[in-house]
């Protein structure tokens, strides 16, 4: 294999090398307990303030508003179980959508099972909520509206600034959560101004490491904790932090900071450009979800009716490129993706669905090459299916 081509960035980002450097010094020279009040702890602890404030400072929200947590999924765990139990007595409703990470929905789901009333709003054949269906459905008993901003299998983009103001002035007592941990470092998102009460992101998604995450909660946003323990993180998630991961994060975040402005016009660029090859090279492929100029610049859906997504992702592994089909988190046990479902794609269509995903890593020069690779491995498996 000549090359190898990682477009599986919406699962997973390689780690930067600035931050393994880092990691490797908080794991063995900065190897305090923040806790600890002597020279080590108190630089373990100025670290972990510097992390916190790099990552606040990507959706440019205060420091102090940050916790960190061991990832996207604890995160969305913590924003809608622990505002669920912070506010039971406001109200018994939440709204959320169709097409959310199995994160939040299976948190929904436990909801529903302990008595909750769950609104799943549906999306359009672009994966994206119809606004005014979704200001019908807020009621006096709401107490939370959870809704990523980006979907992770089809980049969809909801409209969360227009939720969070239309919440902001008409339902203020609601709170407003939102999963980004695919926009997070991607696109621009302002919790602040957008009023977003609520925001989680994830390490691994921008070049840091895995199992570390954050929670944005705006100040003065009451959250029962989920586990107890010594007190940290504002005593909402107690537990010895995971320094090296935090500090990972923190560097992934500044370094994601500084090319996002500049890159992410690009990656779009690419991702456009990508597409329109494709559909010349590739004439059977159909792409799923969003327009590619509405959608995340980082995820690309598309199939080859007829052809397995699976069959597929494994040939073009073997020319050394490497796609997902669907989510990667669900994709050993969904055979049919869900949030294919919800946007009306056929059975036939969504067995053959695979993402391309994209990171400021990838060079123009690297994809250009994909539209020939795909046009190659999806002859071979036409070839073998057919034999
Ligand atoms: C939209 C979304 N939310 C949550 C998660 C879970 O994040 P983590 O892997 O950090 O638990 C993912 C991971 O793929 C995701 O794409």
């Amino acid at each position: 294999m000549e090359q190898e081509i990682y477009l599986d960035n919406a699962a997973t980002t390689p780690v930067l090398p600035e931050v393994v450097d880092d990691m490797v010094r908080s794991l063995t020279q900065d190897f305090g307990n923040p806790s600890s009040l002597h020279r080590l702890g108190l630089e373990s602890e100025r670290q972990m303030k510097q992390a916190r404030g790099r990552v606040a400072g990507l959706i440019q929200v205060p420091a102090e508003d940050i916790i960190f947590t061991s990832g996207g999924t604890e995160s969305n765990n913590l924003a809608i179980l622990g505002t669920a139990r912070a506010r039971k007595r406001y109200g018994n409703h939440c709204i959320t959508t169709q097409i959310e990470h199995p994160s939040v929905l299976n948190s929904f789901k436990y909801l529903e099972e302990k008595g909750w009333d769950i609104t799943y709003l549906p999306v359009d054949k672009e994966g994206v909520i119809d606004i005014e269906e979704f200001k019908k459905t807020v009621r006096d008993d709401t107490v939370l509206v959870s809704m990523a901003h980006v979907n992770n299998e089809i980049g969809s983009i909801q409209p969360i600034r227009e939720i969070g103001l239309f919440l902001k002035n008409n339902y203020p007592q609601i709170l407003f959560h939102t999963d980004a941990v695919q926009s997070f470092g991607r696109i621009q998102i302002r919790p602040f101004e957008w009023g977003i009460d609520l925001l989680s992101a994830s390490g691994h998604k921008v070049h840091g490491p895995k199992g570390i995450g954050a929670l944005y909660i705006k100040k003065g946003t009451a959250l029962a904790a989920q586990q107890w323990g010594g007190g940290q993180e504002l005593g909402i998630r107690s537990g010895t932090e995971n320094l090296p991961g935090i500090v990972g994060f923190g560097r992934a975040a500044q370094w994601v900071g500084q090319v996002m402005s500049k890159d992410e016009a690009c990656i779009s660029r690419i991702k456009l450009k990508l597409t329109q090859e494709i559909a010349q090279v590739v004439p059977e492929a159909v792409f799923l979800g969003p327009r590619p100029e509405e959608g995340a610049p980082h995820i690309l859906g598309l199939s080859i009716p007829g052809v397995r997504g699976e069959t597929l992702l494994h040939v073009l592994e073997s020319q050394g490129v490497y796609v997902s089909t669907g989510s990667a988190c669900s994709s050993r046990n969904v055979k049919t993706s869900y949030v294919l479902g919800a946007i009306g794609v056929s059975n036939q269509v969504a067995e053959g669905a695979i993402r391309l995903s994209f990171s400021y890593l990838n060079t123009s020069d690297e994809l250009s090459q994909v539209p020939n690779i795909l046009r190659k491995s999806v002859d071979q498996v036409k070839r073998f299916t057919r034999r």
